[in-house]
């Protein structure tokens, strides 16, 4: 069974995920990450974003692979867990830029298929219900207002006592928007039989809610 969550960033994905691969006794793939850290290696190494030459070159190179600790995935880039380096909005920006390039895609959607083939997964990311897994057994469009996840990401930032500026952040999150669904390879976009579900109006806990009765109702999960 697989059940693939897509949506932009900020919309909660991950956090309801994992709630719900915890519940389920699946194991949650975080694509993102993966994205993110074949980006964490282009800036290690001083690639310009804009090089596709360069990108494609080095993106062929690199051993990732994922690990599972206490049920959280692990991204290993070159043998190295670079967990805790790829949450930072650099990266973020990055692996939106380079994850436009179709050989940094090839190698992360190859890596995702056998994941998912392995066992019952829950797949979140941008492209999984469209392109990755296709014949999910369920699939979720996850999105809310830029002005809600601008404000959960501003909340995030506070309490962790970064100083930042809630309008930067909308603009920061609307340019990855538009990055993300206008792309020419696998862009961010409602696959035809996904579920719409807005969490702007919505707690965790109704969006679980929302979405386990969606398995159930479609898939008896
Ligand atoms: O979900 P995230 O913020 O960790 O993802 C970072 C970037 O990676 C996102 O802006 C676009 C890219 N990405 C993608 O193109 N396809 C995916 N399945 C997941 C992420």
């Amino acid at each position: 069974m697989n059940i693939a969550i897509d949506g932009p960033a900020g919309a909660g994905k991950s956090t309801i995920a994992r709630k719900l691969a915890e519940e389920l006794g699946y194991v949650y793939v975080d694509t993102g990450a993966m994205y993110r850290a074949m980006a964490l290696f282009f800036l290690e190494q001083g690639i310009a974003a804009s090089n596709e030459q360069e990108i494609s070159a080095a993106a062929s190179l690199i051993d990732l692979s994922i690990r599972y600790q206490d049920g959280e995935q692990q991204v290993l880039l070159n043998g190295e867990n670079v967990n805790r380096k790829i949450r930072t909005e650099e990266v973020g920006n990055m692996a939106s830029v380079t994850s436009v390039y179709p050989d940094v895609r090839r190698k992360l959607v190859a890596l995702q298929q056998k994941l998912a083939s392995d066992t019952d997964v829950i797949m979140d990311g941008r492209d999984i219900g469209t392109c990755v897994l296709p014949n999910a057994e369920v699939k979720i469009y996850l999105t809310a207002s830029s002005a809600t996840r601008a404000k959960r990401r501003y909340d995030e930032l506070c309490a962790k006592g970064e100083t930042c500026d809630l309008n930067e952040i909308r603009l920061d999150i609307e340019e990855r928007d538009a990055r993300d669904m206008n792309r020419e390879t696998s862009p961010l976009k409602q696959a035809e039989d996904a579920v719409l579900v807005d969490s702007s109006d919505l707690t965790v806990e109704e969006v679980v809610e929302t979405i386990r009765r969606i398995c159930r109702k479609n898939h008896s999960i």
